[in-house]
């Protein structure tokens, strides 16, 4: 005869198995560590050091891209190149990644500013990659420029993902980028620890003569930038305190008339260091 009490409890202690395993499965997808990519570009290798400073404090998989015909010329062929390309409306075409993105939580991507905005191997690989839905944080190492216009073109492009808060930094302050990319991944919840909080900046205000100083302390010799400071507003930070002036571009030809162009220029001017400019904003 057979024994239905002895099956349905075979058929329970199966179902429990099944059900603590599909739990448990769930509880470990839910629970682990996101997966991270750190994918950039780097032609003199600035933004290369940024890549493995992320890759290394996050413990993240880590790739260059690579231009199937690379920018090895000096800084004024690569110029040539850049110009022609852009011309021509063409980007570079880029060796097939290693990496398998849908592998992926968060890719981290990196690239020069040239031109400004991202370096032409990021437009390549975005030709070639479908990044829709995916997480990204844009980071980048630039000689004034900044961050801001590349990630708006990044949205414009890649409008199906979520392009996530930004790290920049001037290759001349590359030595403050340790500190700075500590800060950034605790702000941006990807490692664990406090961060200061910083101050909204003041109202705009016209400058002192002191700070009209300050601001051409900071700019020095720097062969693009030839302006006067304007109006600024300031915000205290740790160490020190941050500025944003409003400059206007000077006539290098002293008999010109005065041009009407305006920048904005972020200002660090830390207790025993010399006053810094850490980008640009035309
Ligand atoms: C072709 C070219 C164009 C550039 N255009 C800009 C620019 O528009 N704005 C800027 O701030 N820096 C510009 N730069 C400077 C680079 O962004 C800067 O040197 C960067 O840190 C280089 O990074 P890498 O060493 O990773 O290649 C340009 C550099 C090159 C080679």
């Amino acid at each position: 005869m057979i024994n239905l009490v002895a099956i349905n409890s075979r058929v329970m202690k199966k179902f429990l198995l099944a059900f603590a395993l599909v739990a448990l499965t769930v509880s470990c997808a839910t629970n682990k560590a996101p997966k991270i990519l750190v994918l950039y570009y780097s032609q003199t290798s600035t933004t290369r050091t940024v890549a493995e400073e992320i890759g290394s404090r996050l413990g993240a998989d880590i790739e260059a891209i690579v231009p199937a015909v690379p920018y090895d010329g000096d800084y004024q062929a690569t110029i040539s190149r850049g110009i022609q390309e852009r011309e021509e409306g063409t980007v570079p075409e880029i060796r097939p990644l290693a990496a398998d993105l849908d592998a992926y939580d968060y890719i981290f991507l990196g690239y020069p500013i040239w031109f400004g905005t991202y370096a032409p191997p990021i437009a390549g690989l975005l030709e070639t990659v479908d990044l829709d839905g995916k997480k990204i944080v844009p980071f980048c190492t630039f000689g004034s420029g900044g961050l801001d216009a590349s990630v708006r073109d990044l949205k414009a492009k890649l409008p199906n993902a979520e392009i996530l808060p930004g790290y920049g930094v001037r290759a001349a302050r590359i030595d403050a980028m340790p500190a700075e990319i500590d800060r950034f991944l605790k702000t941006g919840g990807f490692l664990e620890g406090e961060v200061p909080v910083v101050e909204e900046f003041s109202e705009v205000r016209p400058v002192t003569e002191e700070e009209s100083a300050l601001f051409d302390a900071a700019v020095g010799d720097y062969p693009m930038i030839h302006a006067k400071a304007e109006e600024v507003s300031s915000r205290p930070v740790p160490g020190g305190t941050e500025y944003i002036f409003t400059a206007r571009d000077l006539p290098r030809d002293p008999a010109a008339e005065m041009p009407a162009s305006t920048m904005k220029i972020h200002v660090l001017a830390e207790e025993g260091k010399a006053p810094v400019f850490t980008q640009v904003v035309r």
